[in-house]
């Protein structure tokens, strides 16, 4: 038993796609959040810069003492795979979790991957998936638009500029036959609603924030590190620029009021 929080981090919004679930499937775990919104986003830059900002992200959580880091971010879980051994506490990426979903749940062993453009570059999923089962083909698409999208507030399925960027993204992958989708970056689950709509019910689209949720709990469970207490967890929130634009965009995707409960830091500190 621990009662310390459970660490997250993404380059923004992504990452409440993992804490909407870890409240769901931990009501009583304490959450320390941090989106990096200043220089978001990451998946555009160098792999050296997206590792400065990883271990500097990494730092100010184990500066608030979690007991486990999750990068709820699929490019620093792709670019900076060995982040964990520099951490001394359980981690976890979302690259792992969600490719182990998809090889049980594939029919067909057509799996597509999207995410952003260092993650696809990496190869990070398709490198996972094929070691483990050598006859599953992998299809890659990076989406760069997304992020963008979701951080400014373009998130319902019938706005149709989402609609429009949704199909130019997602045909390539519909017509290859694909029958699981990896939404392999956490700002992607945001917009699920909308590539359900253009992929259709034949295809699972496997959310990044609900397995690296379900799989952070496996990892404290392992641990023995789960806060068995029977009262509801906190979940602190912090990010690096103006708070305004991510506690909009947080109230509407958490269903909850964010606003004021969202704290700016200088990540550069760290
Ligand atoms: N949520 C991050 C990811 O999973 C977005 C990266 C970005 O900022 O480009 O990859």
């Amino acid at each position: 038993m621990n009662k310390n929080a459970i660490g997250v981090f993404d380059s923004g919004l992504g990452g409440l796609s993992a804490v909407k679930q870890m409240l769901n499937a931990m009501p009583n775990e304490n959450i320390i959040y941090f989106g990096d919104t200043g220089r978001v986003p990451y998946g555009n830059r160098s792999t050296d810069t997206i590792r400065r900002y990883a271990m500097q992200d990494a730092n100010f959580l184990l500066k608030n003492n979690v007991k486990m880091i999750v990068a709820a971010c699929g490019t620093v879980s792709s670019v900076a795979p060995d982040l964990e051994s520099q951490l001394g506490v359980p981690y976890t990426g979302v690259v792992l979790p969600t490719c182990h979903t998809a090889l049980n749940e594939s029919k067909n062993g057509k799996i597509g991957v999207i995410g952003t453009s260092a993650t696809i570059n990496s190869h990070s999923y398709k490198k996972r998936i094929e070691k483990k089962n050598p006859d599953f083909q992998v299809f890659e698409q990076d989406c760069p638009l997304f992020v963008p999208l979701v951080e400014n507030g373009f998130i319902d399925r019938d706005d149709q500029i989402v609609r429009l960027v949704v199909e130019k993204y997602m045909s390539g992958l519909k017509n290859a036959g694909v029958d699981t989708v990896i939404l392999g970056c956490t700002h992607y689950p945001i917009l699920k609603d909308a590539i359900a709509d253009f992929m259709g019910d034949d295809v699972l689209l496997i959310d990044s924030g609900k397995e690296t949720a379900l799989y952070t709990k496996k990892v404290l469970k392992e641990n023995g590190l789960l806060n068995n207490s029977d009262t509801y967890g906190t979940a602190q929130f912090y990010v690096s620029d103006t708070p305004d634009n991510f506690e909009k965009i947080a109230s509407l995707f958490l269903s909850k009021d964010m606003q004021g409960k969202v704290s700016r830091i200088n990540i550069e500190e760290y």
